[in-house]
């Protein structure tokens, strides 16, 4: 049975991988609206080979449509959202507007998907750092129960959206050409840089907004309210797949052995730990794949016990810390 689709901010970063996932996971799709700013409307976008016609989302009326995946700011996405329910859609939501929310499920398919068998009408999809985490933590989860995350984030343009995305190819063009350039997107130069996280800090915690939301998603996702968890995150010269250092504690010893044998069945995990040809995830080999890359999983020497491992993830963030997360939440309603 087909379903009736629109795909809110169509052109932007995440919209764009929608339509592709869409596309290559040949969802159901019957009408499709593709929505946008008004500056979009009447451009035309490729969709399974036929041209369709971006429209304003403003004054778009939701009636008939059964998903309505949204992928623009939380001012936005606020808005939309009561619009889109108020006429009988589906909302899955891409910003950071309902993924605290107690009522709201905030959902990867691999580590809660259970949640979705409630049918909800309003699904939040998580932050793209804490997706790709939890996709390595929870199968180590369910083998033995974690008490502790340190982790360090090394993250891609893209999570900035396309804007930033043009911006580091532009400083770099500028850079090689000894030219100055002047960022406009970022607060930093960003070719052959990198810098902590832009999102403000607060000063009761020192944490910033990103790292905030990241220990506080994986908390949620997990269902793990009292999970000890820490993060640094940084922004890097890399145009699409976010890398992830973590220390995992565990309540009891768990071999690097058991952990790999565990990764490389987790549904989602692609194993990548060659440590003979020192091979492990790189954002090349991660950008436009649906798996996490996961390897260079090791025990942390600095806890005598055994109970801590180290591990490397790389993830597409615009996949699955994005788009495909909500295609994939989308097939599980349909
Ligand atoms: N980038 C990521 O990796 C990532 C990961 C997880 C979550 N998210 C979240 O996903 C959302 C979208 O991020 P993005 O990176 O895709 O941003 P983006 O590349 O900047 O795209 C923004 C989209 O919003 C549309 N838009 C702007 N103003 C609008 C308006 N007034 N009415 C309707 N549409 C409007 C834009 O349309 P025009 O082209 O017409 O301006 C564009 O399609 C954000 O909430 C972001 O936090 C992003």
């Amino acid at each position: 049975m087909t379903k009736n689709v629109a795909v809110v901010g169509a052109t932007g970063a995440v919209g764009t991988e929608m339509l592709r996932c869409l596309e290559t996971r040949d969802f159901p799709v019957g009408e499709l609206h593709l929505l946008a700013s008004a500056a979009s409307a009447g451009k035309a976008v490729r969709f399974k080979g036929q041209d369709v016609t971006l429209k304003a989302l403003e004054g778009f009326d939701f009636a008939g449509v059964d998903i309505a995946l949204l992928a623009v700011d939380t001012d936005i996405a606020l808005e939309c959202a009561a619009r889109a329910m108020e006429a009988g859609a589906t909302v899955i939501d891409n910003s950071s507007a309902f993924r605290m929310r107690d009522d709201i499920p905030l959902v990867v398919p691999e580590v809660n998907g259970a949640l979705l068998s409630d049918h909800p009408r309003l699904i939040a999809n998580p932050n793209c750092v804490a997706a790709i985490m939890v996709m390595a933590l929870a199968p180590l989860h369910r083998v033995a129960r974690i008490e502790r995350v340190h982790a360090a984030s090394y993250q891609a343009a893209s999570g900035a959206g396309l804007p930033a995305m043009r911006e580091l190819e532009e400083s770099t063009r500028a850079y090689l050409n000894g030219q100055k350039f002047e960022p406009k997107v970022l607060p930093h130069p960003y070719a052959f840089n990198f810098f902590s996280h832009n999102t403000p800090i607060d000063p009761d915690t020192g944490y910033n907004g990103e790292e905030t939301k990241v220990m506080r998603e994986t908390r949620k996702i997990m269902d793990l309210p009292d999970l000890r968890i820490s993060i640094t995150c940084v922004r890097v010269p890399v145009l699409r797949a976010h890398g992830i250092a973590m220390s995992v504690e565990f309540d009891q010893v768990v071999t690097p052995e058991t952990a790999r044998e565990v990764l490389a069945h987790a549904p989602g995990v692609r194993l990548v730990d060659d440590a003979v040809a020192n091979r492990f995830p790189m954002p090349v080999e991660a950008s436009g794949i649906e798996d996490v890359l996961v390897g260079r999983i090791r025990r942390d020497v600095s806890d005598p016990s055994g109970k801590t491992l180290s591990l490397f993830v790389c993830g597409d963030q615009l996949l699955k810390g994005a788009a495909l997360n909500a295609v994939q939440i989308a097939e599980q309603l349909a």
